[in-house]
């Protein structure tokens, strides 16, 4: 039985207090709380088992690269890869796609080719294919959304060609919740030869990622919003696409063979780990995804169904809002917005009440700016997000309402 109030008990955040309040958090999208658990693993690393890993032939450099490799195996198994070499441990998702940009990018695409995005993309996945394109002649192709944030086959359809060397979507959009149909898109990219990466951010914190039964050839998440610490991320790649790639930076533990003339690389997974890795945090990172793994996704995904129908239930009691995309299929974030207040107001009087939501563009632009607006607030929500902080949320809108509307 899910015990949310149980679930808080093993974040120390919701214990502390700011001016004497309890903290709402309601923006779980943007980085989630961490539980004992990994504080505690992390802290015990520094503590007890610290050195650099891969370095060193003493006991603390062996027991630290063992807590590493091990730490990429619990994110194989968390995301069922075929192996361990396919996981790189980069500083977040940002640098995942980054990486794929400047090697695999850079060594395979040529004028003529095109990158194809949806409208729904956050900047990470939107910005570093256009600098590729500007680089490289390549054209960035965009598909479109639905008003609700929903896929149209019929436009990815139009768009897809044999032109199409990559398909980058994500799997959940961070502004509308959005889940696009994965295994549709991927196997449609197959059938031109496309390469498929798909930004699985959102996704990951609220439905689990089978890597081998999508076929994506690259996918990308983060520890921070996985309940682990900030400063690590993951790059998954299909062993032989990886291999084929040239290294992204270039340094110690790289290496093969290095004389002054010349170098040879290492195998992956350190063929992409230049330099000495946040070995810590890819340790707390899957201590976090442990935590999660022992709720398991089919409590989550109940718990996080039920709070997003009572929060569209309460927020209709608010006069003047609009929930942005489609209040069927929320998932754990979504954004809305009240006629005549600028979100920027909204999150003011929220924060008088503790209350921590997120407002503004949300790293999406152009997908707010389709939408039809330059600011939207957004409230996301997370394995520990209760009814009570729901009922805090929809009370502080509504004095909000009435300071704007006197
Ligand atoms: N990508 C994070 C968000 O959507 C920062 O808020």
């Amino acid at each position: 039985m899910y015990d949310v109030y149980k679930i808080r008990k093993d974040f120390p955040i919701f214990s502390h207090k700011i001016d004497n309040r309890p903290i709402v958090y309601l923006d779980t999208a943007a980085s989630a709380q961490k539980p004992t658990a990994v504080l505690q693993q992390m802290r015990r690393i520094y503590e007890q088992a610290y050195a650099n890993p891969h370095r060193g032939s003493y006991t603390l450099s062996e027991q630290i690269t063992a807590a590493y490799e091990n730490a990429r195996k619990t994110v194989q198994e968390f995301i069922n890869a075929e192996s361990a070499k396919e996981i790189i441990f980069t500083r977040n998702a940002t640098e995942s796609i980054n990486l794929i940009a400047a090697t695999w990018g850079a060594e395979n695409l040529k004028q003529g080719d095109e990158i194809l995005i949806s409208q729904a993309e956050h900047h990470a996945n939107l910005v570093p294919w256009q600098n590729l394109c500007r680089k490289t002649g390549a054209k960035l192709i965009i598909f479109a959304i639905t008003d609700q944030g929903e896929f149209i086959k019929e436009d990815f359809a139009q768009k897809l060609s044999a032109r199409t060397k990559l398909v980058a979507v994500t799997a959940m959009s961070n502004v509308l919740g959005s889940v696009f149909p994965l295994k549709e898109i991927i196997r449609a990219s197959r059938q031109t030869g496309a390469k498929v990466l798909i930004d699985a951010c959102q996704f990951i914190v609220h439905r689990r990622v089978d890597v081998q039964d999508l076929d994506c050839d690259f996918l990308a998440f983060s520890g921070h919003k996985t309940y682990g610490p900030t400063g690590i991320g993951v790059l998954y790649g299909k062993a032989d696409l990886l291999r084929s790639m040239p290294p992204y930076q270039f340094g110690g533990d790289m290496i093969d063979q290095v004389t002054y003339e010349k170098t040879t690389y290492a195998d992956i997974p350190a063929r992409f780990e230049a330099g000495t890795p946040a070995a810590v945090q890819a340790i707390g990172m899957a201590e976090g995804l442990k935590y999660m793994q022992d709720i398991g996704y089919p409590d989550i995904i109940a718990h996080e169904e039920q709070i997003s129908a009572y929060a569209t239930d309460r927020l209709q009691e608010v006069p003047n809002l609009k929930i942005i995309g489609n209040p069927d299929k929320l998932s754990g974030v979504f954004c809305f917005a009240i006629n005549g207040i600028h979100p920027q107001d909204i999150a003011f009087i929220l924060n008088k009440e503790n209350v921590c939501i997120r407002t503004g563009h949300h790293c999406a632009q152009p997908l707010v700016n389709r939408l039809g607006y330059t600011s939207l607030a957004r409230v996301s929500f997370g394995l520990y997000t209760t009814k009570e902080d729901i009922d805090s949320l929809v009370s502080a809108l509504l004095k909000a309402e009435k300071f704007f509307k006197e």
